[in-house]
């Protein structure tokens, strides 16, 4: 018999070390290191299919003979779900949705489940009991004869159920929740987290079932465990929202199978999470006077084309040292920005306290934004209002300049979609593009160019 393997990890950041030691070198935490059993002697009836003799040697094959079905993708009715997921579940996937306690996580895998009728959906939860997960299909309201719930935490004991019922969608809620036999620590720590995750992954992809895994967050918003996890699957997504806002972004940060930067955005109802299928819409806000410190941007978010508020206040700061405070804003980016309005534009922002809110509770980080966070903070400070029916989307660089974004034609075409009469772009975006399929027709779009800062705000003062 071989000797049983024991390892310490950091529980912070994962680093093994084969002594116990107090001070973790690589995220500079103390207390931190557990001991933990890695492998213990008996290894042939592991994870899936256990007790079969020994693994199947696989041959090599050319990769012409692979054989692909184009419909091994589940569309399922959600679309911003399809969507994140790259057009739909696909079959032997493995995809790891991470998010903060009460965000909804277990309320959307519900909802899919639900609405997938027809479908056989095992949904496993080491969380709650059956009548918590009763009440919360009662809320959510939709019905499927098909959906079964299973209160269990053992993965031996799960496969043995996975082997009896063979559903065609697995759900786990969640994977911290779980343990395997054949590591000795408990539940949640990182080499049970692995090492169930792996058994998961092995049983997905020999039987092509789609399985989904719920993760907790650690308080900076990674997800629980080791890092390795985000490695081991094929998707991860993040739920993100502000729990006091009611729209929830479901944010791909990984896909195998389709782009990484898609977004889909959901608001929580009374009656389980509703898709937003036009997010311009409720990221403007409906104003029927126009106020000064706010404009429009238009970024992108994956493949969409998004509007989105900025609002800026602007005012004398009562104290010694102003205060910068930016929500859903990167504040270094935003002060670098200030920096290039105070070194360029002669603006002496010192002296002033200045907030910045994106409306709706969207993060984004396209650079697109730029030019229309330095709009409001300029409208702000002169108390002038930029038209309604004005948006804009330009970086700007460092020296003052309007640098070109990607997409441009897709960005105003969603301008123009909503309604916007004039659009605020880099002059050297307009390079090769059809200025006039624009600004022609009943929603004619004015296509503003420019090279700097001043220039625009030249353009404003006019106006
Ligand atoms: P839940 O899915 O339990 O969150 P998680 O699994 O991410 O921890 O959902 C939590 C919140 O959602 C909870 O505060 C109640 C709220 N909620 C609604 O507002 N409407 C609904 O229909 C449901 C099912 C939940
Ligand atoms: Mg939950």
């Amino acid at each position: 018999m071989s000797k049983t393997k024991t390892v310490f990890y950091c529980q912070n950041c994962g680093t093994q070390s084969p002594k116990w030691i107090g001070h973790c070198h690589q995220c500079d935490q103390w207390n931190t290191y557990v001991e933990e059993v890695i492998q213990k002697a008996d290894d042939n009836e592991r994870g899936w299919k256990s007790g079969s003799t020994g693994q199947v040697a696989q041959k090599p094959v050319a990769l012409e003979h692979v054989d692909y079905l184009k419909e091994q993708k589940i569309e399922t009715k959600d679309a911003e779900l399809n969507r994140v997921l790259g057009g739909g579940i696909v079959k032997g996937s493995v995809v790891l949705i991470g998010g903060e306690p009460g965000i909804g996580k277990s309320t959307l895998l519900l909802q899919i489940a639900l609405s997938l009728s027809g479908k056989k959906i095992l949904y496993i939860t080491g969380e709650e009991s059956e009548q918590q997960i009763k009440m919360r299909a009662e809320r959510i309201g939709a019905k499927n004869q098909n959906c079964f719930i299973l209160c269990e935490t053992g993965t031996q004991n799960i496969f043995k159920q996975i082997e009896l019922f063979s559903p065609e969608i697995v759900i786990i809620d969640s994977i911290q929740t779980l343990h395997s036999s054949f590591i000795d620590s408990g539940a949640g720590s990182i080499s049970q987290i692995k090492e169930c995750a792996a058994e998961l992954i092995k049983y997905a992809k020999e039987s092509g079932t789609p399985v989904f895994l719920i993760g907790h967050v650690t308080k900076e918003g990674s997800i629980a465990g080791p890092k390795i996890l985000e490695h081991m699957v094929d998707t991860v997504l993040a739920f993100e929202g502000d729990q006091h806002h009611l729209y929830r972004i479901l944010r791909t940060t990984k896909n195998r199978f389709g782009s990484a930067s898609e977004l889909g955005i959901y608001e929580m109802t009374g009656c389980g999470l509703r898709e937003i299928t036009n997010p311009s819409e409720i990221l403007l806000n409906q104003r029927d006077e126009n106020y000064s410190g706010i404009s429009v941007g238009v970024t992108i978010e994956g493949n969409r084309p998004l509007l989105i508020e900025v609002q800026a206040l602007v005012t004398p700061s009562a104290y010694g040292t102003p205060q910068r405070s930016a929500t859903c804003f990167d504040l270094r980016r935003m002060s670098m920005l200030l920096a290039v309005l105070e070194k360029r534009c002669g603006f002496r922002l010192g002296v002033q306290d200045i907030f910045l809110n994106i409306a709706g509770g969207i993060k984004t980080e396209d650079p697109a934004l730029d030019l229309s966070v330095l709009c409001a903070v300029i409208s702000s400070f002169n108390d002038i209002q930029i038209p309604a029916t004005s948006c804009m989307t330009a970086e700007v660089g460092l020296s003052g300049e309007l640098r070109p974004v990607n997409r441009i034609e897709s960005r105003i075409s969603e301008a123009q979609k909503l309604g916007f009469k004039e659009i605020f772009v880099s002059r050297y975006n307009l390079k090769g593009i059809d200025v006039s399929r624009f600004q022609s027709g009943k929603n004619a779009i004015k296509l503003s160019a420019f090279t700097r800062l001043e220039e625009v705000l030249g353009a404003f003062r006019v106006s």
